[in-house]
């Protein structure tokens, strides 16, 4: 493997979730693989989760990890070819990239939208130079559209905690205070789109995401007739896709909070979300600290998506 930015870099998902699923049972099988590899871990966003996990299934797997944040003690980076660089930007990227590359193994890269321009996020114009000018294998540790090792850990924790073949998996959008991007929906959709699952995206009009992830899901626009019979709530904010509104707060509306009135709808699902989450905004207390929320072991299967991709991407250097 030499990107990770989506779904199909894993090719078969099955085999992929076996895998992860067998790594989980025994964690520094792979040691030997690391051994004098550098895993680089570049920020231009905070975290927490992904920030511990991935350093986590670096070191389990024998690599000597480092984490560069970019704004806070790197030099800023321009990131647009052609500009005039007079202002408080000290580097360009096109050199901060290929000189990363000369420090390690493998790079993984988190740069979220920016909400300035659609194309532009939607182009994932930095994760892009990255894979294009470092040299080196480059997985995505959420980026302006994508979210593929939140997403992955997701589909595990539903391989461990579904109770039948095929069961009903519900997205529902939920309200926040702040406009967030639409990597974590995304991913997630692009995943149960091609999992065992019967898949529902629900969310207010308005709130429509890009088709390319969304495929052959159904989407209902009443949640809840959508939450009826869920086997797994997945809650999600995210600000809108379509224009003229890319990257702007339609609505508030804490109708669409995930309560227990709204889990009562459901077949005793579960309740997910890939945190950090805003209390009584997205989910109510009572919601997320019932036994029915596995919020805590799917954050973390972060470890065990980020270690399956590390491992790959050694297995292939
Ligand atoms: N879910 C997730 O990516 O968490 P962090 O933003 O804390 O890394």
């Amino acid at each position: 493997m030499r990107t990770y930015t989506n779904v199909k870099d894993l090719g078969n998902l099955k085999s992929a979730v076996e895998e992860a699923l067998e790594i989980k049972k025994n964690r520094f099988a792979y040691k030997h693989l690391g051994e004098n590899k550098t895993l680089l871990m570049v920020f231009f966003n905070s975290s927490l989760r992904t920030r511990l996990s991935t350093q986590k299934a670096g070191m389990n797997l024998g690599m000597n990890t480092m984490v560069l944040d970019i704004n806070q003690g790197a030099w800023k980076l321009e990131t647009e070819r052609g500009v005039i660089m007079d202002g408080d930007k000290s580097e360009h990227i096109l050199e901060a990239i290929p000189v990363m590359g000369n420090y390690c193994d493998i790079i993984g890269v988190r740069a979220f939208a920016l909400f300035e321009n659609k194309e532009d996020d939607y182009q994932e114009k930095i994760l892009n130079q990255f894979i294009q000018y470092s040299g080196k294998p480059v997985f995505s540790m959420e980026a302006a559209t994508g979210h593929p090792l939140q997403a992955f850990a997701d589909l595990i924790t539903i391989e461990e905690y579904k109770k039948s073949a095929r069961p009903k998996v519900v997205m529902t959008w939920a309200p926040h205070p702040k406009a967030l991007p639409q990597a974590v929906p995304n991913s997630f959709a692009d995943f149960m789109n091609e999992a065992e699952v019967d898949f529902v995206i629900t969310h207010p009009e308005g709130y429509e995401l890009d088709s390319k992830f969304v495929r052959g899901a159904k989407v209902e626009y009443n949640q809840d007739k959508a939450l009826a019979g869920a086997d797994f709530v997945y809650a999600k904010n995210w600000a809108a896709y379509a224009d003229p509104d890319y990257g702007k707060i339609l609505s508030k509306d804490r109708s669409w909070t995930v309560t227990t009135e709204k889990m009562a709808l459901t077949n005793n699902a579960y309740f997910m979300h890939c945190l950090p989450v805003r209390r009584n905004m997205i989910v109510s207390d009572d919601v997320i600290e019932s036994p029915q929320s596995i919020v805590i072991q799917e954050a973390a299967n972060r470890e065990i998506s980020a270690q399956t991709v590390i491992k790959r991407m050694l297995e292939n250097l």
